[in-house]
């Protein structure tokens, strides 16, 4: 049995277990980029961990039984010639350990037989737009037979919930392609924080355009399909934008460079950040706030570990950056008080307002609830002063992957020590739970600044 056999019996299971019926899963569309031109082709996810099969127009059913049907794209030797070959359903069942395989050409005829006298239907809700409507064609032509004695589906539940538990936890399988997806990825970042050294020294014009290019092709000469999202390669204040993408701007010797970058292999991401400085020597004051986000780093890798929560990491993340905060004179001790009043207050925000992290596997930000399951909600205050309820975070368990994630990001403002003014540092890594605690996928690139300076000058 392939792995891919093995989940979509798991989802038969569940499918019993929850009083029967069908799933049914379609996989991603190719999307048009502009007249004639696509973007390239990246399957559903779901579907992917469910067979394996990267072909576009495929859907796969699976019902409580254990069945699983595969709807494909016809041979034609005509569209084989301008886009390649196609599996096709005659080879389907070989190939791919389905029961069953059709033509998706005919989707219509078959879909309603296919979902007639199934007690449940189970499908990914608000992810395929389009998919509901079509559902509900298919049903209506199931009602009008009712009277002939077919049942139509009683109720419908989203399938997202059953595969989303599953796609937490990292068979030996994921785990395999994600350290390779992190050490290519590792690589990746190497190369580019070489190039920008050589490049200064040199005297070039180095851009960011050039590190880009530097992790593509690291990532591709390693079979990586794609970066797993748009490289970030940020210098200087760009860093501060959390979402910026590789521009043209200039690489400065004296500023820092942010690389948030991944690739994207056989279907797995991996998601690194590291802050360099492009000429390959950190300022005082730029290693001052670097060794801050790097400790905070390491107060949140202790606590990733099994038995601890999700958000566990962050709140050891937050309580060493305040502090931090406070000691070199980004927040006034005399106006925010101690560590403590900081974390309370959250004026630890204006420096560093996002999430310490977040699941990994197929997507980069992952599938998966970041609340522990079949706990009660607690009223909580937020971000933003509200009161919102919310349940406890998960608790984290072997085999579940997430990033971990600090940073400090230095705006120009009143009261800011000038000598950190468009600072902006982030240092990540992709942490696998263990029985014992975590293991990082991406440490074959340096993270502490001695190391860095010393790669950067070899
Ligand atoms: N690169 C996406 C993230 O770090 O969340
Ligand atoms: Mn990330
Ligand atoms: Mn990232």
């Amino acid at each position: 049995m392939t792995i891919y056999a093995r989940r979509r019996a798991a989802v038969a299971r569940a499918l019993k277990a929850a009083g029967g019926g069908v799933a049914l899963l379609p996989t991603a569309p190719e999307q048009s980029r502009n007249r004639d031109s696509h973007f390239p082709y990246r399957h559903d996810s779901y579907f992917y961990y469910l067979t394996g099969f990267d072909e576009p127009e495929s859907w796969l059913l699976i019902d409580a039984s254990g069945k699983s049907t595969l709807l494909c794209r016809p041979k034609n030797l005509e569209r084989e010639i301008w886009d390649g070959i196609r599996l096709g359903p005659k080879a389907a069942p070989a190939a791919l350990g389905v029961d069953a395989a059709h033509s998706v050409e005919q989707l219509d005829q078959l879909m309603p037989q296919l979902l007639a006298n199934q007690s449940a239907l189970w499908f990914p809700f608000a992810t395929h737009p389009g998919l509901e409507s079509q559902i509900d064609g298919w049903l209506g032509q199931l009602r009008a037979k009712v009277r002939l004695g077919v049942i139509c589906p009683q109720s419908q539940h989203d399938l997202c919930g059953v595969l989303d538990e599953m796609r937490l936890i990292k068979d030996r399988h994921e785990v395999a392609i994600m350290r390779r997806a992190g050490e290519i990825a590792a690589q990746a970042h190497v190369r580019a924080m070489r190039t920008s050294a050589a490049m200064l020294r040199a005297g070039q014009d180095a851009r960011e355009y050039h590190l880009d290019a530097e992790l593509l092709h690291e990532f591709r000469r390693h079979g990586s399909q794609f970066p797993a999202y748009t490289s970030i390669v940020a210098a200087g204040a760009n860093a501060c934008v959390l979402h910026y993408r590789a521009g043209a701007a200039p690489l400065k010797a004296d500023e820092l460079c942010l690389i948030d970058a991944g690739c994207e292999l056989d279907g797995y991401a991996s998601d690194i950040t590291r802050t360099f400085p492009a000429g390959g020597r950190f300022s005082p004051a730029q290693r001052q706030l670097y060794d801050i986000v790097l400790e905070a780093q390491k107060a949140a890798i202790a606590a990733t570990r099994p038995g601890k929560r999700f958000l566990d990491p962050h709140h050891a993340a937050v309580r060493v950056l305040a502090q931090g905060m406070l000691e070199v004179g980004l927040l006034d001790r005399k106006k925010h008080g101690r560590t403590e009043d900081v974390i309370e207050s959250g004026a630890y925000r204006q420096f560093y307002m996002h999430r310490t992290g977040h699941w990994l596997g197929m997507d980069v930000h992952d599938c998966g609830d970041y609340t522990e399951p079949g706990t009660r909600a607690r009223e909580e205050i937020d971000a933003t002063g509200l009161a919102v309820m919310r349940r406890p975070s998960r608790v984290l368990r072997p085999g579940m992957v997430l990033t971990i994630e600090p940073g400090l990001y230095v705006r120009p403002a009143k009261g800011v020590p000038r000598e950190f003014w468009n600072i902006g540092i982030r240092i990540e890594d992709d942490a696998l739970v263990t029985d014992k605690g975590c293991e990082l996928l991406t440490r074959g690139v340096p993270v502490q600044a001695d190391e860095i300076e010393a790669l950067m000058r070899g």
